[in-house]
């Protein structure tokens, strides 16, 4: 099995190749935070909250990398809590939350919630993107699933769950 070396956070770590940035991070013990990721049912890059940045041969690499996604390669250097990397995940986490009904303490997800969890991590402000009033009716029509769209995030888990599995 061919093999890439990559160093993440400057720790050398060496994955099979068409291994993903999150995965070789897995591998090396290494927290990358994920919304969208599914592990092999839901992997497309969708809401941006793993992004990291990266640099080759001493180069940086134009823009953040979707670390779901991005291949490991050989020799990339990957680092996942700059400045950069904090600042657009807590961007992203507020605008998330501006399309978001943010009644959590009523919400049966409360304290299991990862938004809600990487929200507090982020010191995300709920309200820097003011956001409209829940416009959806709740559909609990299947027997299986409530769904709730005024808290959908658009990560499509929950499409490719059905379709998938
Ligand atoms: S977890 Fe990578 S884009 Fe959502």
């Amino acid at each position: 099995m061919e093999t890439v070396h990559l160093k993440i956070n400057n720790i050398p770590v060496e994955v099979p190749q068409g291994y993903t940035i999150l995965q070789a991070a897995k591998a090396a013990n290494i927290e990358i935070p994920t919304l969208c990721y599914l592990k092999d049912i839901n992997c497309i890059g969708a809401c941006r909250v793993c992004m990291v940045e990266a640099q080759k041969d001493g180069r940086p690499l134009r823009g953040l990398l979707a670390a779901c996604v991005y291949p490991a390669e050989e020799g990339l250097e990957v680092f996942t809590n700059t400045p950069a990397v904090i600042k657009s995940r807590k961007t992203t986490l507020e605008l998330l939350l501006s399309n978001h009904n943010k009644k959590c303490l009523s919400c049966t997800r409360n304290q299991h919630c990862e938004l809600q969890k990487l929200a507090a991590e982020y010191g995300v402000d709920e309200d820097r993107f003011p956001s409209e009033e829940p416009i959806y009716e709740i559909d609990d029509l299947s027997p299986y699933i409530v769904r709730d769209n005024n808290k959908c995030i658009n990560c499509m888990r929950c499409v490719a769950a059905c379709k998938n599995v």
